[in-house]
């Protein structure tokens, strides 16, 4: 199953060379002639030893360098400032039929991060042309997952301009990585439409919409196995959590969209459920979000929803042995007279009465439906839910790492260790349990939020709250409030939404 592209998204292809006998990958085009006429530019490595700066040697540069009728060493001399450190790009111009550039790229120890650096130099240096390159940047099969990632998604572009000039940069690199091109192009395509549907603004997306999109990608996906149902109106009756929240807005209304990959043969594989947070805007709903600047990045809140979608269908290109069922919980919250109070008691999916204080706390009220739905009906073996969830994970953690809850040591490591793999981290933090009074209510089941004592830990107490609905499941929340955001275009990030998350899980459900 061939990874699908969204439009804007660039090609990355490969080039055998040279051409490998033992190459297992006999459809890969193996090359011992290069067509430079295809290319506008050439990517090279540039690394340090001992102190001294040098392009490492290689039959491609060999040839390319007989090619554009220049030494390593002429290339070297035009930027003496040149470290070759991780990230550090330089651009050689050059006279030539049709290659106008090289761009050596500092790769600094070849680590796995160093190579995201380095994809996101190059993307970067290119995004907004139409440049065809030819790279040799990536030298080891184990970096090549994360570089092609950081190339596709550092050339992200969203914007709804009516003059659509768009050209689009293309990139062919050197290696015989098959597998990983593979896997690579799927989980960023995955992750690139993730932050289409992030990106798209509230008055578009409303959880009708965002239904619609679910079918629209996986009728064109083609995947066996993969399967759309979406629960509305009179079916979410019990669904309290999901309907106080979407309720603010009758029309459309809330939507659980479930996304199931149980393809034949499947019984008795693992299944991982994914909850995701699907609020299409949050205003904060009675309970106004303020200062009001903190209510324009809330298109942001259905991250969760979008992230959970992707890595279901990118994990599902890559045919893992595990079923995986995603719930996108999507709803607005926002103000109006069928908005819910501070101070009303709603009845959750299993049955548990919350007293609702704050009405901006509301990504754990549908959250909570989701898990309750998932622990009593679809007998998960793994139990992930996502959300941006608090400010209080973002002031704890930043923007680099989610903060992760788990009382499961062995699922902490594991998610902890596909993060390191794939360069999308995660943090653990701890379910406090001298914290649980926080959720205490004198008149209902729980309080969704602490109303009485400040405990601080805001990301934490949400963590318990949440915990009440999983039963004894293997359980982790994943609160990506500060990795979902960039605060500017940089990295592998454009500014706003970035779908953390997605290369994460999909590392994970295919780890199995
Ligand atoms: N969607 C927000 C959390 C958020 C804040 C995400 C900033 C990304 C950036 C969530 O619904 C919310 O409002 N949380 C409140 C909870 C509080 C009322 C207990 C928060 O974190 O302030
Ligand atoms: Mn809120
Ligand atoms: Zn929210």
């Amino acid at each position: 199953m061939s990874a699908q592209r969204p439009d804007l998204a660039p090609t990355i292809e490969l080039i055998n060379f040279p051409a490998s006998t033992q190459s297992p990958a006999s459809h890969q085009s193996p090359a011992s002639h290069i067509d430079w006429s295809a290319f506008t530019s050439i990517a090279l490595p540039i690394h340090a030893t001992d102190g001294t700066v040098e392009i490492p040697a290689s039959a491609f540069l060999s040839t390319a360098l007989a090619e554009i009728n220049r030494t390593a060493s002429q290339l070297l001399a035009i930027h003496l400032s040149a470290t070759g450190k991780a990230g550090e790009i330089f651009d050689v111009q050059i006279d030539h039929p049709t290659i106008k550039h090289i761009y050596l790229v500092g790769v600094g120890d070849e680590k796995r991060d160093d190579l995201k650096k380095a994809g996101v130099a190059l993307a970067r240096k290119v995004k907004g042309s139409d440049e065809r390159v030819i790279s040799a940047v990536n030298r080891d099969r184990a970096t090549a997952v994360v570089h092609i990632n950081a190339i596709v998604l550092a050339s992200f572009v969203w914007n709804l301009k009516t003059a659509k000039e768009s050209p689009r940069s293309s990139f062919t690199l050197i290696g015989d990585f098959l597998e990983e091109l593979e896997r690579s192009t799927t989980i960023a395509y995955a992750t690139w439409s993730a932050r289409e549907l992030i990106h798209t603004p509230s008055n578009i997306k409303n959880p009708a919409w965002l239904a619609d999109q679910a079918k629209a990608f996986v009728a064109k996906s083609g995947v066996r196995g993969l399967d759309v149902k979406v629960w509305a109106g009179k079916e979410l009756k019990r669904f309290g959590g999901l309907l106080a929240v979407g309720n603010s807005v009758p029309k459309p209304g809330p939507r659980m969209i479930e996304i199931t990959y149980a393809p034949i043969g499947s019984k008795n594989w693992p299944h991982v459920v994914l909850v995701g947070k699907g609020i299409t805007f949050d205003t904060g709903g009675i309970s106004l979000k303020r200062p009001y600047d903190f209510m324009v990045p809330m298109k942001t809140d259905m991250t969760g929803a979008a992230v959970v979608l992707a890595a279901t269908m990118g994990a599902a290109q890559l045919s893992p042995k595990v079923r995986v069922t995603a719930l996108m919980m999507c709803a607005e919250n926002a103000v109006s007279s069928t908005s819910q109070r501070p101070s009303d008691v709603l009845v959750q999916y299993d049955g548990t009465s919350v007293e609702v204080t704050n009405t901006d706390a509301e990504g754990r009220l549908v959250l909570a439906d989701g898990l309750g739905y998932a622990n009593l009906e679809l007998n998960p073996d793994y139990l992930i839910d996502v959300a941006t969830l608090t400010g209080a994970a973002t002031l704890a953690l930043g923007r680099t790492h989610s903060a992760m809850y788990s009382r499961d040591s062995k699922l902490a490591e594991s998610l902890i260790a596909a993060g390191e793999n794939i360069c999308e981290r995660t943090w653990r933090m701890p379910l406090v349990d001298e914290y649980a009074p926080a959720i205490h209510s004198d008149i209902a089941d729980l309080n969704h939020i602490t109303d009485s004592e400040n405990f601080s830990g805001g990301s934490i107490t949400a963590a318990l709250f949440l915990e009440k609905f999983v039963g004894d499941r293997a359980w982790a929340h994943l609160d990506i409030a500060g990795p979902a955001r960039s605060e500017s275009d940089a990295g592998e990030n454009p500014k706003g939404g970035t779908a953390y998350g997605v290369r994460l899980l999909i590392e994970w459900l295919t780890s199995f």
